[in-house]
């Protein structure tokens, strides 16, 4: 290959995204990091010379993925010797330079908090070696980095990065460190920039949005919440993911208040049982969860709620696995994301506990859970049907260029007749009929029907 065509190449990256809605705002501070040292990005794999990885360790069939991916990638690496793959994000902060042995095909690996040394470790790389970055920095927020956007309509804000809870079975703060905070000041402007920029829907991240704290401004969550709302009125605001200990009346009222936050709350409950709880070192019991609800449900009454939830924890009993049955089917979340437990090493749980509900034993719960709220979304979605929603329209629905695929205000999905309307629009829909995630429906003009759905 001519030496120009391969040094184009040897600057150019693609990025594969493993993981969480915080994981795919990595990838774009990255992005704009590597863009700013003179890389360039591409969505063509086939086209880049640097591969990265950003990772997710938190259940291992998330790391069985990039194993995968990595054992592929070894094969084109042997094609192509100038290709260089760098692994970054949660997996190489928890298994560290032990996966040097374990994937030859890995150059270099960078944690959530060394993003700003990829550039240096691809040189390094090029130079010759392999390089490793992988040190915890409380300090570092990427305050004043513009992150590359996928999308013109809807924009990831985090505002907090890593978790104090040490819940039992997480890995996230071995792989992510302590909490901290954007301040304030640079959450508004970067908020502001992206109104100005006509952006539709904004979401807040944190691993614990709703600890956040600026000590600065000794501003909480709903401080934020309202002046983000305030600063973009046209948008939709959105947030996740929240902790129940830090769902506070004044952030429920916020949220109540302001007509631009979505009305919808992600509130992983994890099990319905209080004993399962303590173990899991949630810090509130299971009626103290329901409290919450209870409180969300009186000042919000048309919120949609949704929830993460494991099933088979060390040491869950039958009793403990019905007291999650009975959760969904009183709280009635519309979606839920349900896993079965899986070890992390070096968690509490892996530290203190045995891993003692047999695989196939999880799996039946799992499936018992599954099925549950499966049917409760499906009674849930079916009650809308002939009601109209607004919906914000986001792309094009995956079968069909003739229909397009979007949200309402509580994040149910909604596919729906083009009829000449654009990803970006806000518009009324009537829903026609409805799956256990889906909602079908029509373009409505406003002012033909008298009553809207505003879930
Ligand atoms: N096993 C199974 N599920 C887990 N989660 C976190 N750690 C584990 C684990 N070790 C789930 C939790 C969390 C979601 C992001 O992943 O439900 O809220
Ligand atoms: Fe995965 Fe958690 Fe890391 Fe997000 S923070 S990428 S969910 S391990």
């Amino acid at each position: 290959m001519p030496e120009t065509i391969q040094s184009e190449k040897g600057k150019t990256f693609f990025i594969h995204t493993f993981g969480c809605q915080m994981n795919l705002a990595d990838s774009g501070i990255i992005t704009a990091l590597l863009q700013q040292e003179g890389y360039v990005v591409t969505d063509d794999e086939a086209e880049a010379g640097i591969i990265l990885l950003n990772t997710c360790a938190v259940r291992e069939n998330a790391v069985d993925r990039v194993g995968h991916l990595l054992q592929h990638l070894y094969g084109q690496k042997k094609r192509d010797k100038r290709l260089i793959i760098g692994v970054v994000g949660c997996i190489p902060q928890h298994q560290r330079e032990a996966l040097f042995a374990r994937y030859p095909a890995i150059d270099f690996l960078a944690g959530p908090d060394t993003y700003r040394t990829i550039p240096e470790l691809i040189a390094q790389v090029q130079r010759g070696g392999k390089g490793a970055a992988l040190a915890f920095n409380t300090a570092e927020t990427y305050d004043g980095i513009e992150p590359v956007r996928q999308s013109a309509i809807s924009a990831f804000v985090p505002v907090m990065r890593g978790c104090n809870n040490m819940c039992a079975y997480c890995v996230v703060p071995f792989t992510r460190g302590r909490e901290r905070s954007q301040p304030f000041a640079s959450v508004i402007r970067e908020v502001q920039n992206l109104a100005a920029s006509g952006y539709r829907e904004i979401t807040l991240l944190g691993q614990n949005v709703n600890s956040y704290h600026d000590a600065d401004s000794d501003s909480n969550f709903a401080a934020l919440l309202d002046a983000v709302s305030r600063e973009a009125p046209e948008a939709r605001i959105r947030f996740t993911t929240s902790h129940p200990k830090d769902i506070s009346e004044a952030l429920v009222r916020t949220i109540a208040f302001r007509p631009n936050i979505c009305n919808h709350i992600h509130l992983p409950v994890q099990s319905g049982s209080t004993r399962m709880l303590g173990l899991m070192n949630r810090g509130h019991t299971i009626e103290e969860y329901r409290e919450k609800i209870a409180l969300i449900r009186s000042l919000i009454p048309d919120v949609t709620l949704s929830t993460d939830i494991i099933a088979g924890f060390c040491g869950e009993l039958e009793e403990d696995h019905q007291a999650s049955l009975a959760l969904l089917s009183d709280v009635r979340f519309d979606a839920a994301y349900m896993f079965f437990y899986s070890t992390r090493p070096g968690t509490l749980a892996a530290k203190m506990f045995e891993d003692d509900v047999p695989d196939a034993l999880k799996k039946r719960r799992l499936q018992e859970i599954i099925d549950l709220q499966n049917r409760i979304s499906a009674e849930l979605f079916h009650e809308a049907i002939g009601t109209v929603v607004e919906v914000l329209a986001e792309s094009e629905s995956r079968r069909s260029s003739a229909q397009l695929m979007g949200r309402t205000a509580g994040n149910r999905a909604v596919v729906f007749d083009r009829e000449g309307y654009q990803p970006g629009d806000v518009l009324d829909v009537l829903v026609t009929g409805a799956t256990s995630a889906t909602l079908i429906g029509r373009p409505v003009r406003t002012g033909t029907y008298s009553s809207v759905n505003l879930r």
